[in-house]
């Protein structure tokens, strides 16, 4: 709930609805619009405060939807726009806001702007809006500059031109499939102009920002003189690819027109970005007043187990990111990355076995730290149910495009991405009313142990935690100031005070310590007894004064 007098996108807890894998309404193994929208009452009684939706665009669905080929539809896989417009109407009936993905750096192959470029010809106003260039050596053979796509292989690709030639090349940051626009022409910018005005019209409260340090390139696209290292870091590294000065005229731009909305009927909106830059500092360039009202935090996501680094690294973002008026918005899991039980169960030690047990003990811990920080905070899909990563999936079921470029089933992400268990005992556990087994990715059976049914019904279960924890956030006046203090605690333990009595404590060691608060806490990540914060675990208390 919106705190009075505070915009809602500055405490809300977002809930990421991966809509392949969130529920299936129509029984082909391919989540849509109707499930989310059977799923959003299990969202009001989770106690979030909304929904960022994964895109649901018309795409050929090569990187499940972050190759858009009509911004201002909806993919028939996914529904309609009549099914949209209720979809936002339940949501706003439920108090949940609605943030849409929009992927403003590249298109698809299949947009029209880039089919009428292809037949256009070199020097064409049509291919001005993508970068196409001549490629280099004697017969053209050779792309124009050295860059690397960050999924892996080349970041050009070579077209035919219409007489069957081998002709152009142009620039993919990702894959072949999905062209960068040319953000320097200025009727890239009045179009998304056009489509950020068209969903706001539809009502949305928001936008997720795909890339947004992507957009501008260097003007010149010379060699890079690290040309693997986004592929290497499978990040946004390349300084003359990413990041340049002129993207912020855009976020500007687009909060600005955001603000207008906002002007108009009073109603708060947000851009949140995916701002992957190397620091907070960096980051914070993004989150001028003027320019977008939140960046993702990757660099919590980022970190090991371990109580100083997360230490560091909320420290960082509380004195980078605060000083420029925003909140931080803190996210452990997404689409793309391991789920955190089992980024969290790797041992630390060369040679050691994973640890299942205690991924799941050390996510638990993580999520109450997380959620008991000043700012905002985004969940994925799953989350809640402490879902693990999906590690055997068949090779032959692999369908992310980084498996394809890299050739290595490893670096996927389609183990993240495995449609959800409601019910039951048997896949697809309630994800849809189709044949078994006909998600789009196979559920494994012991899904069923984390169905949403199963753990409504224990006490003890992650969704309980997730449940209770959204809850405390929301009833408690200390959680709504915006300040931290860092407490004494025993070694590798992160301890803090919010407002006037409450305390997060989590022990980062394989065993119990004493608990830095006396007394029974208010909510714990597993239990806690005889003054001891548990191994791996993470608790809340409210006290009548904040311990010295
Ligand atoms: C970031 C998205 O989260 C990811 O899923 C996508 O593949 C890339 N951007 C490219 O759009």
């Amino acid at each position: 709930m919106p705190i009075s007098g505070v915009p809602w996108w500055r405490d809300a807890v977002m809930y990421q609805i991966y809509l392949r894998s969130f529920r299936d309404g129509n029984g082909d193994g391919v989540g849509d619009l109707r499930g989310a929208r059977a799923g959003l009452p299990y969202l009001a009684m989770l106690g979030v405060d909304g929904l960022w939706l994964s895109p649901c665009f018309p795409s050929p669905q090569h990187d499940h939807g972050y190759d858009v080929a009509d911004y201002c539809a909806i993919d028939p896989l996914f529904g309609d726009l009549a099914e949209f417009d209720l979809l936002v109407a339940d949501a706003h009936g439920l108090g949940l806001k609605v943030i849409l993905d929009v992927v403003p750096n590249h298109c698809s192959r299949e947009h029209s702007w880039f089919r009428q470029a292809l037949k256009a010809g070199p020097a064409s106003a049509a291919r001005a809006l993508f970068h196409f260039a001549d490629g280099r050596g004697e017969y053209g053979e050779l792309p124009p500059n050295n860059w690397r796509a960050m999924f892996g292989g080349p970041a050009w690709t070579r077209i035919q031109e219409a007489d069957g030639r081998p002709g152009q090349w142009y620039l993919h940051l990702f894959t072949p499939h999905q062209p960068d626009f040319n953000w320097r022409h200025p009727n890239v910018a009045d179009s998304f102009d056009d489509v950020l005005r068209f969903w706001l019209d539809r009502g949305v409260d928001g936008f997720r920002i795909d890339v947004a340090v992507g957009l501008f390139k260097h003007p010149e696209l010379p060699d890079s003189p690290d040309p693997t290292a986004d592929e290497d870091a499978r990040d946004a590294v390349n300084p003359l690819a990413w990041n340049q000065p002129e993207v912020h005229e855009v976020w500007r731009r687009w909060r600005t027109i955001c603000n207008a909305y906002s002007a108009r009927d009073g109603k708060e909106r947000t851009l949140v970005g995916e701002v992957a830059v190397p620091a907070p500092a960096d980051q914070a360039a993004y989150l001028r007043p003027d320019e977008l009202h939140q960046a993702f935090y990757f660099d919590l996501l980022h970190t090991p187990w371990d109580a100083a680094a997360f230490r560091t690294r909320i420290d960082a973002a509380l004195k980078d990111i605060v000083s420029t008026g925003a909140p931080v918005t803190w996210v452990l899991n997404n689409h793309d990355q391991q789920r955190t039980p089992t980024r969290y169960s790797r041992g630390t030690q060369p040679g050691e076995e994973p640890d299942p047990e205690r991924g799941a003990a050390r996510a638990r811990a993580a999520a109450l730290l997380m959620l008991a920080l000043p700012g905002s905070a985004y969940l994925y899909q799953g989350e809640e149910l402490g879902l693990v990563e999906v590690t055997d999936l068949p090779s032959e079921a692999l369908t992310d495009p980084i498996v394809a470029a890299t050739g290595e089933p490893a670096k996927g992400r389609d183990g993240c991405r495995v449609p959800l268990p409601w019910t039951g005992e048997q896949a697809p556990f309630g994800f849809s009313d189709g044949p078994p087994h006909r998600s789009w990715l196979p559920q494994p059976h012991w899904f069923a142990r984390y169905a949403v049914q199963r753990q409504r019904g224990d006490s003890g279960s992650s969704w309980h935690l997730y449940r209770d924890a959204l809850q405390l956030r929301r009833s408690l006046t200390s959680l709504r100031d915006a300040t931290l203090h860092w407490l004494p605690g025993p070694p590798d333990t992160v301890v803090f005070g919010r407002g006037s009595g409450f305390v997060c404590a989590v022990n980062f060691t394989d065993a119990p310590v004493t608990a830095p608060v006396p007394g029974k806490p208010l909510l714990s990540s597993l239990p806690c007894d005889d003054g001891k914060l548990a191994a791996n675990s993470a608790a809340w208390w409210l006290v009548n004064r904040l311990p010295d």
